[in-house]
């Protein structure tokens, strides 16, 4: 843990609930490993008290703050400025406290092509990707591939409107990439053979006893690279499942970690520790 005293300088998540964060491991182990005396805290903020928490954290000088479900969308209003990229995906996770201002930028979709490109060594420039789900992680994602040069993205959602209002998101900014809304239903084998990324942006498979998967796995394959972004289970059934059908597979740890230095960063301007934030986050988990 860190030491604290006087001259601490603090950073923290702030979201509902708070329970199972990896983030302060992560980020505590960066500051120790660096010699900052810097400390990361959980700061559980229930919605009404939004407002009040994040001028709290100027008047208490927070150097910044992570911002996690449910709050990606909602703390954008209370922004001084933001990325142009956080500004199209529309979410904000990660607060810069300088002074008076908050600055708000989003580190979800670097996170993700980060570990796409260096976990699973896949260059997203001129392929084709599924993206089942339509929410601020999808939308991260999406906006993400397009800007790495992605010839295609098929965007599939329960609910078929919010996967419509993606594409256009996507088709407004980015005309050179073919999109294209579905709903689960129907017939999906054609959408699986004119991409080479699946990526589940979806919660289904965080309870491994329920052994779901976010779409069928049977038009799955060889030339497929399967990204899952939930990273606990750090493999969900639907890895196994496309890992069983040839399917090359990611979990969401890697996003997590990515998008972790991806913040220090901006809140330190050092070059982040990635290995021991990876080192911290296994040992979380029981892997080390
Ligand atoms: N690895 C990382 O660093 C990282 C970062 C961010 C998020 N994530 C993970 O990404 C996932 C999505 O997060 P989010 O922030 O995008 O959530 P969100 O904004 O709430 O969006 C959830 C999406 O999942 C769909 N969905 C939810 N339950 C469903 C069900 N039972 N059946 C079918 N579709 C369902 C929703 O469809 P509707 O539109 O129909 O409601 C929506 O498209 C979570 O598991 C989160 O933990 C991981």
């Amino acid at each position: 843990m860190c030491k604290v005293d006087g001259k601490t300088k603090l950073t923290g998540i702030i979201g509902y609930p708070l329970e199972y964060t990896l983030s302060p491991v992560m980020h505590n182990a960066a500051f120790q490993y660096m010699g900052l005396n810097w400390c990361y805290l959980p700061l559980v903020v229930e919605e009404a008290d939004i407002y009040r928490a994040l001028d709290g954290l100027k008047a208490l000088n927070f150097m910044g703050v992570n911002v996690t479900m449910p709050y990606k969308e909602a703390v954008m209003s209370f922004m001084d400025e933001m990325t142009s990229y956080a500004q199209i995906v529309g979410a904000v996770n990660t607060i810069h406290i300088q002074g008076e201002r908050l600055v708000g930028y989003n580190t979800d979709g670097r996170g993700f092509i980060s570990s796409l490109q260096q976990d699973a060594k896949f260059d997203p420039r001129g392929k084709g990707a599924l993206i089942v789900g339509a929410g601020g992680a999808a939308r991260a994602v999406a906006v993400s591939l397009a800007l790495a040069g992605s010839s295609r993205i098929i965007v599939v959602n329960r609910t078929p409107e919010r996967a419509q209002s993606l594409c256009q998101l996507l088709q407004g900014n980015f005309p050179s990439c073919e999109v294209k809304a579905m709903g689960m239903e129907g017939d999906l084998s054609g959408a699986f053979s004119e991409v080479e990324l699946v990526v589940n942006a979806t919660p289904i498979g965080m309870d491994p006893e329920k052994k779901e998967v976010p779409i069928s796995t049977d038009f799955l394959g060889g030339w497929h690279l399967v990204c899952d972004l939930i990273y606990k289970p750090v493999e969900t059934n639907f890895l196994q499942l496309a890992g069983k059908r040839g399917a090359h597979t990611l979990g969401g740890l890697g996003m997590l970690l990515h998008q972790g230095a991806a913040s220090f960063e901006i809140w330190t301007n050092l070059d982040s520790p990635i290995k021991v934030m990876r080192e911290a986050l296994e040992k979380e988990l029981g892997l080390r």
